[in-house]
């Protein structure tokens, strides 16, 4: 799909938003907006510095404009599951909510997405939150990275709040075997008990600590990587990349963590977290719109906004 140009903004322009604090660095508004125009929507797509001491007031707020949608980052994931009016699996699977989906409630009492509601023919509105966080990991390990989660063996990284989802999830979607390590050895046996309450099925392919042999993947779910002179999230006395088919950084900024760049030394696939984002904000689209989102022109839009113009690989 062509990138397409913006419709000019008009009295019957609608909005989406993201909030977050901060919010000034988001790459949402870039690729979100790239993806409204090549869909021909009269949609902008703005960020939001809300405090989460004002998250309930600027839902209220938005609801009230009649805004069609609203991503939510950091703090405000796990806050706003208690603000909404419904809860969609994904939601209360993963226990966040990272899409809000504005409703309106049509003469025949169904509820729809406000856009497709005339203002004079809402009778009243509600919040409808979802997970896109969750899927996106799965998706993009497949196409940025070709691993098929079911069935892999997978050494992760990390147990913060990342790393447990990415856990759980990838528990949820079969692999063969997870090992899971982290700094505190603690948060991982937290994590793997998790995992094993909701799915007994996985005792026995889920371990604190890292493999013997070889993997499919490692991934990547610390921070370590963020700041210059992080230390590699890894022990190297326990692992070597060279065992691993590939390897998956949820950072994507910088391009190429060290840990990402030892493991392309090391003759892994790699890839970084840059879908991740791009395939959670490609869902929130589509949720809001009931469209296929146009994934390349998103692409191109957060590349460009995240490495600067004229830098594709
Ligand atoms: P996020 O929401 O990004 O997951 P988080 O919940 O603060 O953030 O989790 C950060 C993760 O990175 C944790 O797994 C953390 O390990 P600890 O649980 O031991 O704190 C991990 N981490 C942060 N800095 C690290 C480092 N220098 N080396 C290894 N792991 C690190």
């Amino acid at each position: 799909m062509s990138p397409g140009v913006p419709l000019p903004i008009s009295a019957s322009t609608r909005l989406c938003a993201v909030y977050g604090f901060p919010v000034r660095h988001s790459a949402s508004p870039a690729m979100q907006n790239a993806g409204i125009a090549a869909l021909g929507l009269d949609w902008r797509y703005v960020a939001c510095a809300v405090r989460p001491e004002t998250l309930k007031e600027a839902l209220a707020g938005a609801a009230a404009m009649r805004f069609l949608g609203v991503n939510l980052t950091v703090p405000h994931k796990l806050l706003a599951l208690d603000m909404m009016d419904v809860l969609d699996a994904s939601a209360r699977r993963w226990g966040a909510v990272n899409t809000v989906r504005f409703e309106g409630q049509d003469a025949s009492g169904a509820w729809r997405p406000l856009g497709e509601v005339g203002d004079d023919a809402v009778s009243a509105i509600r919040m409808q939150g979802f997970n896109t966080d969750a899927d996106a990991i799965i998706r993009a390990l497949r196409e940025d990275a070709g691993v098929i989660a079911a069935g892999a063996r997978v050494l992760l990284l990390g147990a913060g709040g990342a790393g447990r989802v990415a856990a759980l999830r990838l528990a949820v979607e079969g692999v063969k075997k997870l090992w899971l390590v982290n700094r505190t050895e603690s948060k991982a046996a937290e994590v793997a008990k998790e995992i094993l309450a909701a799915d007994p099925a996985m005792a026995g392919r889920v371990q604190v600590g890292y493999p013997e042999g070889a993997v499919d993947l490692v991934l990547n779910a610390t921070s370590a990587g963020l700041k210059p002179g992080d230390p590699l999230p890894y022990d190297t006395a326990r692992f070597d990349p060279s065992r691993a088919g590939a390897a998956y950084d949820m950072i994507y900024r910088p391009a190429e963590t060290p840990f990402l760049g030892e493991a392309r030394k090391k003759g892994c696939r790699t890839a970084n977290g840059l879908g991740m984002l791009l395939y959670q904000g490609a869902a929130a689209l589509e949720i809001w719109s009931g469209r296929t989102a146009p994934v390349g022109v998103m692409r191109t839009a957060l590349w460009d906004h995240v490495y600067g113009e004229r830098t594709h690989a």
